[in-house]
């Protein structure tokens, strides 16, 4: 795909080679994200950060990401604080946002809305997410991960193995990881969730007809031994129709670390898009896994800033100019703070 002025809205998109080429760039993000290097590429763009969703990750790595690059942000939060909540539509609202910025994040609740949205303006809309529908950078930053946990390049992932796990019908980071691992070559899925939440019949059709392997389960500890990723989600309680309903499931999935000692191999790397939810009764990655090693969730979440640079270079074709307005960071940057 050209990635220049595209607007980013599935992963439907991508073909490996686009992987491939966004990657590359991402990796020389690196420096940036790892605030070892500064770069003023974006200076004078803005970014236009609409999110009618909760978000704490996605909203502020993005807008991070473009202030990493020297651009800068505005934000909305929240339909009440929009003209949305006075009955504007998406067509009006984008036709005058794109007026006043160079690109646009959106996040909203309704599936297709984003792409609604993009169809209303000149300028590239990227995707974070739309309901219970896609969200592509996730999954852009989920597969950089698994590349680097692994210490594979993208095509020795070939024949990998993941236990998805959790909300699949309604987790769209799901929806669009699947999509975009059916670029690899026969990938081995386990689909672990009970039946009512089990993968979307057309993504599993799709991703067989791609001939990947898929098996669906209902039973966690089988479910996740001998793979080399556990991918697990929170139950999208906000996508039922009541929370009684949502209410049954939880913590139904929980791995602790004597879960993992018992049932997984010894590299068996283990992700969640985040947020884990932490409450008592949910726990789908428990707190006491967090000083094991091969919990991967909070470099995954830092991945989401040079895959966003990346991305935001491309789309407004700069990536060829990011080091020539670079320099080394003046402040001071700590490996480590510890508390006494
Ligand atoms: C996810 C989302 O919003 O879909 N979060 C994220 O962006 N990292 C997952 C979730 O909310 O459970």
């Amino acid at each position: 795909m050209l990635f220049r002025g595209s607007h980013i809205l599935s992963t439907d998109q991508f073909t490996l080679g686009d992987l491939q080429r966004l990657f590359a760039v991402a990796q020389g993000m690196e420096p940036y994200a790892a605030r070892r290097r500064t770069t003023r590429v974006l200076e004078g763009a803005i970014l236009g950060n609409l999110f009618f969703e909760p978000s704490t990750r996605s909203r502020i790595s993005f807008g991070a990401a473009f202030n990493r690059l020297g651009g800068s942000v505005r934000d909305t939060t929240g339909f009440q604080f929009s003209s949305m909540a006075k009955g504007e539509s998406l067509y009006d609202t984008s036709r005058v946002v794109s007026g006043y910025v160079d690109i646009i994040v959106m996040r909203h609740p309704t599936i297709g809305s984003v792409r609604e949205f993009a169809a209303a303006t000149h300028i590239p809309v990227i995707s974070g997410g739309d309901g219970a529908g896609e969200h592509p950078t996730q999954a852009l930053l989920d597969l950089y991960t698994i590349r680097k946990e692994l210490k594979r390049d993208l095509t020795e992932l070939r024949g990998m193995r993941i236990a998805l796990v959790g909300d699949l019908k309604f987790g769209r980071t799901v929806h669009s990881l699947i999509k975009l691992l059916s670029l690899l070559e026969h990938v081995h899925f386990t689909l672990v969730a009970p039946r009512e939440l089990q993968l979307p019949d057309d993504l599993a059709e799709e991703a067989k007809r791609r001939g990947h392997s898929l098996r669906a389960t209902p039973n966690l500890y089988e479910g996740i031994s001998n793979v080399d990723v556990i991918y697990t989600t929170r139950l999208q309680q906000e996508r039922f129709t009541s929370e009684a309903e949502a209410e049954r499931f939880r913590g139904s999935y929980s791995i602790t670390n004597a879960v993992y000692t018992r049932y997984c191999g010894p590299g068996t790397v283990l992700m969640h898009p985040l947020p884990r939810d932490s409450r008592a009764g949910a726990m789908e990655l428990h707190d006491d896994l967090n000083a094991n090693p091969q919990l991967a969730i909070f470099r995954q979440a830092d991945n989401g800033i040079p895959v966003r640079m990346a991305l935001f270079a491309l789309v407004l074709g700069v990536e060829d100019k990011v080091e020539a307005s670079a320099r080394n960071v003046n402040w001071y940057v700590p490996a480590r703070i510890d508390v006494e």
